[in-house]
Formats: C-alpha cells, structure tokens, sequence
C-alpha cells in the first residue's frame, strides 16, 4: 500500500552521530518528517532542535504516545539502546537503531524477537549496506558461493571517547561495519567463533586496541576472519571472498577484482572458464544514511517491501560476534554461539 505522507520519526539521541546524520538526513528526506529530537542533555536537546527546526523534548516516553509518530531513531549511547528501543516497539513504532544494536547478544535477541513479533520494521545503523561498493561486493560473492572472507580494518589511534573497556568499544567501535560486511557477505548462520585482542599499549587500559575475529559456519567448513588495529595508520587493507566458484577482492573499497570459473580439479591450471573482471563503484560511506533511512521510510509507507538494510537479528549477530571474540580471548577457546545467544550449549 503506497501513502505519499511523509513518515513522522523521531530522534532520540542528539549526539553527533544522532544530529549530524540522522537528524540532517531525515530533514533533507521528502519521504519522512522529522517531529521531535530528545536528549536527556538539555544543551544537547536545545541545541538539536534549534539546529534542526523542531521541538525539543526531554523524556521519550512522552514521544512514543503521540500518534503522529510512526517511527523512532535510536542514536544514543550504546547501553540505552535496548530499553528505548523495546519500549518504542512495544509503542508499535518502527525503528532504525544504531551500532552496536545492543550492549549485548542476551539483550539484542529479545529486541529482534520483539520487534518480529510486534510485526514493526526494524532496522539497524550499518549504512554501509546502502553505499554501492557493498550492494556490488554483496552480489559478487553469494555469486562465487562464499568459503572463505578475509577483512582487514587497519586504522590509526582513536579519539579519548572510544577508550573504554567492553567489547564494542576502541577499534570495535568500527570494525563492526567490516564484521557487519563480512557476515552478510558469507551468508547463512555463525555458529562459533575464535578470538584474541590487544589491549594497553596506547593508554595503558583495557580498551581493545587490536583484535583478530574468526567465525566459523557448518562446523568450520566456512570461516571469516576480520582483523583490525589502531596501529596501522596507512596500512593497506583488504576486503576479500574466496568461494568455490571463484573470488572478489578489493583493496581500496571501491574497485572490485572478481575471478569467476566453471569448475576446478587438481593440477596447477585445471581450471575450466577462468574469466577475471573488474567493477568501479562509487565507494564511500558518504550518501548512504540518507539512502537508508529513504529506504525506512519506503518500507514503512509500502513502497519498499523487501528490506535491504540489516535486520535487527543481523545486528544481534554482530554484537554477539564482538561478545564471543572477547569470551575467546580470554579463555583461549572457541565459544559456541548459542552461549552468547543464550539458545543453549
Ligand atoms: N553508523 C555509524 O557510522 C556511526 C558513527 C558514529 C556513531 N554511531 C553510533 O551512534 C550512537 C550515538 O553516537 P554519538 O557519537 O552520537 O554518541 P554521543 O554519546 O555523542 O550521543 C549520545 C546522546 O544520547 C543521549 N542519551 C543517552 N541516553 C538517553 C535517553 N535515555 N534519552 C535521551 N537521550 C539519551 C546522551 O545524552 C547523548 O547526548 C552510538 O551507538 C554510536 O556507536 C554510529
């Protein structure tokens, strides 16, 4: 069913992430009215609806009563994600909420279960699914049929803001994107996950400073592995699928080499239709909050009815990927998902 009135949301969360790019992005948007902006920061809060032109209000309660609310956009810090959230689905508002989607895989699964069970959309903040250099990549490796993914995200220090101790803090805080690409790439359900990270050589605390991520799908056949730093300031990176029909890489997130072939056999050139490629895309991260929360909004209306961005139990596996790597770390083993998960084992 198509409606061409706007989608009333909501903002709640006036930080940087909150009002630079969501605020500014819903306001651009003839698809969606932004009503309101909230933030428990009075400076904040004032600060946001001046800049944006709407009004400003303190308790999102208050928010998720009016009727005129369709939708809510969780930008606060990670911890106050979950209980908006929930209570916002509980409200019959749709939402789009930021990474990490949760503190924690136990507190992300009820969410993506509410939300399922509510029949809201939800969606989460990995905007990187609506730039074209991950529609390409995407298509590219389901094609070559995913065995392998290597993803590297070497990067230079962070800011004081990202040094703290959980499992999505320090390089996690963007590494998630790349783990985000690398499950949705690989396809099908993680089942473990092997870890290790480096911690106190920048500040001397517990924030991870490098981590090493392997998640393993029917029972190790098929793996990722996502390897991150802020010690590698200028350092190459790679983004890269090795499937049984062929391969895509990239080294610069925006030229793809894809090598497909028809079948192999052992020997060094028994390779049947060898055929390599390459894709230009357009890169970057820059258009594609506005393309996702266009996209919110047509799902919303009826005009979009597959959702192309990720799925609240797309981003409750990614949090449950960064939970499990530092459970890995620290004992040295493999943890099964459905410990995090808290589905059994
Ligand atoms: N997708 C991306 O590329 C990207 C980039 C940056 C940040 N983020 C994510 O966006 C989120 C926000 O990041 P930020 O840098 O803007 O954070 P921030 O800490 O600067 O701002 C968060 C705001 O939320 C407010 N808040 C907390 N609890 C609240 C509540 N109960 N009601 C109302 N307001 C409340 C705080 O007062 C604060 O102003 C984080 O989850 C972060 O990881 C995503």
């Amino acid at each position: 069913m198509e409606n061409s009135k706007p989608v009333g949301v909501v903002l709640v969360g006036c930080g940087g992430r909150g009002v630079g790019a969501h605020g500014a992005a819903a306001v651009r948007s003839a698809k969606l009215n932004l009503i309101a902006v909230c933030d428990l920061d009075d400076q904040r809060r004032e600060a946001a609806a001046q800049q944006l032109g709407v009004e400003g209000v303190k308790d999102y309660h208050d928010l998720l009563r009016r009727p005129d609310v369709q939708a809510t956009i969780v930008a606060t810090n990670a911890k106050y994600h979950a209980p908006i959230a929930l209570d916002a689905i509980q409200a019959g508002k749709h939402v789009l909420i930021e990474k990490p989607l949760a503190e924690d895989a136990a507190t992300a699964r009820p969410l993506a279960d509410a939300a399922e069970a509510r029949g809201v959309i939800g969606m989460v903040g990995y905007q990187l699914r609506f730039s074209e250099f991950a529609g390409v990549f995407h298509e590219e490796a389901a094609g070559v049929d995913p065995i392998q993914a290597l993803m590297t995200i070497q990067r230079g220090p962070m800011g004081p803001q990202y040094f703290f101790a959980d499992h999505y803090g320090g390089v996690v805080d963007t590494a998630t994107h790349t783990i985000h690409l690398a499950l949705w790439a690989m396809g099908g359900e993680p089942e473990a996950v092997y870890g290790s990270t480096h911690r106190g050589t920048v500040r001397g605390d517990q924030t991870i400073e490098a981590m090493n991520l392997m998640i393993e799908y029917d029972g190790g056949a098929r793996t990722a592995t996502v390897v991150s730093s802020m010690f590698g300031m200028q350092a190459a990176n790679l983004v890269q699928v090795i499937g049984r029909r062929g391969h895509v890489s990239s080294t610069d997130r925006k030229t793809l080499h894809i090598v497909t072939h028809e079948g192999i056999g052992p020997g060094p050139r028994n390779v049947a239709g060898l055929r390599a490629r390459t894709v230009d895309t357009s890169g970057g991260m820059d258009v594609s909050t506005d393309r996702m929360l266009e996209h919110f909004a047509d799902l919303i209306t009826g005009v979009a009815t597959v959702q192309e961005g990720a799925t609240l139990r797309e981003g409750m596996y990614a949090v449950a990927m960064t939970g499990a790597m530092v459970q890995a770390a620290a004992s040295g083993r493999r943890v099964a998902l459905a410990s995090i998960l808290g589905t059994g084992e």
